[in-house]
């Protein structure tokens, strides 16, 4: 997630674990210009216990294979093609939602990606841009390109993050294709994970937001199906924010650390009524050191924790 899932984030995630696999924020395309040069910020030096795949966004057909090529030499196990970034300034440049403008372009896109490299492709999509009236030839022409799975998230462009994910499209996608498909959108809890796959019948979930509110959601409901019980104690979370806290490059101003910590806390006290109540005083909070705002938001997590 642009913005959020960055190193620091999948560190803090990789010491909570639970989930089988990550995607890394985009990486945009140019639609020209050479990609040797972006792609080498793209290193994938983490050592990750988990497959970690890159995604690119871009609508150039060569660029968006040369930038596949380059990712794929550095170390990414899979590449996955965005179709639903609904930010302005990259629809503006044809990419993200706007390939769902043009099911045959965004075929093309795609299979100039898998054509390009050995590793797994995949894409990820809304529903459509404006409305849904492209919705199933975006689906279908999205498999055909010989992508490996699709990751749906049900809301248009124009949608934004505002009405409800509509998880009866992830259920007509899923009537539609022959390959995998991943239910995305909404997830929150336990109960809305069994709901998804329920009424989806979709191969797997994606979990964006809610893994951020609540980082321990993946071994939640992995101990629904196992029956062991899973149950994060205030010392896990205060691990995973140490961890975070600890990968925040030293460079960075202390300005720039508030605020960081303010957008990941802003998130945890949204875990439950209790904390939400709070939210305000830790986004108000005027500290210049982070540490003043750990020391201000640690007590408040403590009293209110699950
Ligand atoms: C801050 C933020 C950044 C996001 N960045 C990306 C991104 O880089 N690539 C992507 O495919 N989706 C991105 N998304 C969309 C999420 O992956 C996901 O599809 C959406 O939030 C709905 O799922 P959720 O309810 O589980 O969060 C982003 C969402 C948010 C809120």
């Amino acid at each position: 997630m642009e913005g959020v899932g960055d190193r620091c984030f999948r560190r803090a995630m990789a010491s909570v674990g639970g989930f089988d696999e990550a995607v890394r924020d985009f990486i945009r395309v140019p639609r020209n210009g050479h990609v040797k040069s972006l792609a080498c910020e793209y290193i994938f030096d983490e050592i990750a216990p988990f497959p970690l795949a890159a995604q690119i966004m871009g609508s150039d057909l060569d660029l968006m294979g040369d930038m596949a090529c380059e990712i794929e030499k550095r170390g990414a196990l899979r590449i996955d093609i965005n179709c639903g970034c609904p930010s302005n300034t990259v629809t503006g440049r044809g990419a993200g939602s706007s390939l769902l403008k043009d099911p045959q372009f965004l075929n093309e896109v795609a299979r100039s990606v898998v054509q390009s490299v050995r590793i797994p492709v995949t894409l990820k999509m809304r529903s459509g841009y404006e409305d849904i009236s492209l919705f199933r030839e975006n689906v279908l022409a999205a498999e055909e390109s010989g992508v490996q799975y699709i990751t749906l998230h049900p809301r248009t462009k124009l949608d934004g993050y505002g009405p409800p994910a509509r998880w009866d499209l992830i259920a007509e996608a899923k009537s539609l294709l022959k390959i995998p498909l991943v239910g995305n959108g909404d997830i929150l809890n336990v109960e809305d994970a069994l709901n998804m796959l329920k009424t989806t019948q979709c191969d797997a979930l994606m979990i964006g937001r809610g893994s951020i509110i609540n980082p321990f959601i993946f071994h939640q409901i992995r101990s629904h199906f196992s029956g062991i019980e899973y149950r994060p104690q205030f010392e896990d979370l205060l691990n995973y924010l140490h961890v975070y806290f600890s990968e925040i490059p030293l460079d960075m101003s202390s300005r720039v650390k508030v605020n960081k910590l303010k957008q990941l806390l802003g998130f945890v006290f949204k875990t439950n009524a209790a904390l939400i109540e709070k939210r305000s005083s830790i986004l108000t909070a005027q500290c210049t050191d982070p540490r003043d705002l750990l020391d201000h938001a640690l007590p408040l997590l403590k009293e209110n924790w699950l």
